[in-house]
């Protein structure tokens, strides 16, 4: 009998294990805006200014060693990160983005039945990860658009293991103050690991912020994820790392791919962390374009959530004329692509990364022009 021709049995086939399939695949930020003549993206939250020039000429150096297996313990980059955060690099573990490292928590400590809590418009990645280790997401809610720490401490239960807190959030931009944070981490049973993701921590500028390295220092149950892909400009080569406990950091490196980082990740990555001074030209550029969109925005009778990160969350109004689905049309025709946040339970809504000066100028101008024009379903 040939292969062709031998019976299926259609019914049996694999199946994937539970909460898999009760998973939403991950959208990421659109990139394309068909007609327009210039494409500005300010969809994923990346850097106008890119990366430091001394990452881009490490990372061209690597050209010539391509047939070697990177350092599987990303040794010069942990001490790289050490020496600029004055940390221990045997407490640090990096991976392929910061993704991967929350993936890895989750499947080192969620099982079968097991809760992990994130908040209402908390980090897409949560629910898929916790999803895929078969535990369960319980989502606690939000006051503002913002983390209510008595609302996460009242989703505990016997079956809570993780707790994900993303701080500033993505796609809201705001934040939970440190004493806060230290409330929530007083509250929790020392079962319950707290990941404290501060993907956007460089480009706070509040007294009252931290992204949480003191509260890991001192704990067993706290572990402090950070990315590459935004201040430092290496989204595309995917490199993030964790500060946590040397018993967390111990379950990671168990589970974790052996050759997590590359080579060009890492070289790049090394040169990036030094350069400090384009850290802070980064950040203050943020600063100021920051408050100049909150504020032009505001002026046009939109609504923008407070934020303290590298985008803003802009409300539009119910209307159909007026809503965010019909922004979002008029800003991708003119070549501005935003990220619409449905799928983060806010319909009415669209996250902008803050961008070059010539990309902010042209959202504000278009807004103007969509908000002034007659609604035709008013
Ligand atoms: C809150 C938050 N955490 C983590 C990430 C993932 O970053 P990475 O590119 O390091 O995987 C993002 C990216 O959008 C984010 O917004």
């Amino acid at each position: 009998m040939s292969i062709a021709t031998q019976p299926t049995h259609s019914e049996e086939r694999p199946t994937p294990r539970p909460g898999i399939m009760a998973i939403h695949p991950y959208v990421p930020g659109k990139s394309s805006a068909p007609g327009a003549a210039k494409v500005y993206k300010l969809s994923s939250n990346e850097t106008p200014l890119g990366p430091s020039p001394l990452a881009i000429e490490a990372y061209r150096g690597v050209a010539a060693h391509l047939a070697e297996y990177p350092d599987g313990a990303a040794t010069e980059l942990r001490e790289a990160i050490g020496a600029v955060f004055g940390l221990d690099p045997a407490h640090l573990v990096c991976g392929f983005g910061s993704d991967d490292l929350l993936t890895q928590l989750a499947r080192a400590y969620l099982a079968d039945g097991d809760e992990a809590i994130h908040t209402t418009h908390g980090f897409l990645v949560y629910p898929i990860a916790t999803l895929a280790s078969g535990a369960k997401p319980v989502v606690a809610a939000e006051t503002n658009y913002t983390a209510d720490v008595d609302a996460i401490l009242a989703a505990v239960t016997e079956r809570t293991r993780i707790v994900f807190l993303a701080n500033p959030n993505n796609p809201t931009g705001t934040y939970v103050p440190f004493d806060e944070i230290k409330r929530l981490h007083r509250g929790l049973p020392p079962r319950v690991l707290l990941v404290l993701d501060a993907a956007y921590a460089e480009y706070v500028r509040r007294n009252d912020y931290a992204a949480g390295i003191e509260l890991v220092a001192r704990s067993q149950n706290v572990a402090m994820c950070r990315t590459f892909s935004k201040i430092h400009g290496l989204a595309a080569l995917r490199l993030g790392w964790m500060y946590a406990p040397p018993h967390v950091i111990d379950a990671v490196n168990r589970i974790r791919g052996p050759f997590n980082v590359n080579m060009a990740a890492s070289a790049a990555g090394i040169a990036a962390i030094r350069d400090t001074g384009h850290v802070e030209r980064s950040a203050a550029y943020n600063e100021k374009w920051l408050a100049w969109l909150s504020a032009e925005i505001g002026r046009l009778g939109l609504t923008v959530t407070p934020s303290v990160a590298n985008f803003i969350l802009i409300h539009f109004p119910h209307s159909k004329g007026k809503s965010a689905a019909a922004a979002d049309t008029v800003l991708t025709a003119r070549g501005l692509i935003l990220r619409q946040v449905g799928a983060y339970g806010l319909p009415h809504a669209l996250r902008m990364s803050v961008g070059t000066e010539e990309a902010n100028r042209l959202v504000v101008a278009t807004l103007a022009d969509f908000m002034a024009r007659p609604d035709p379903h008013g």
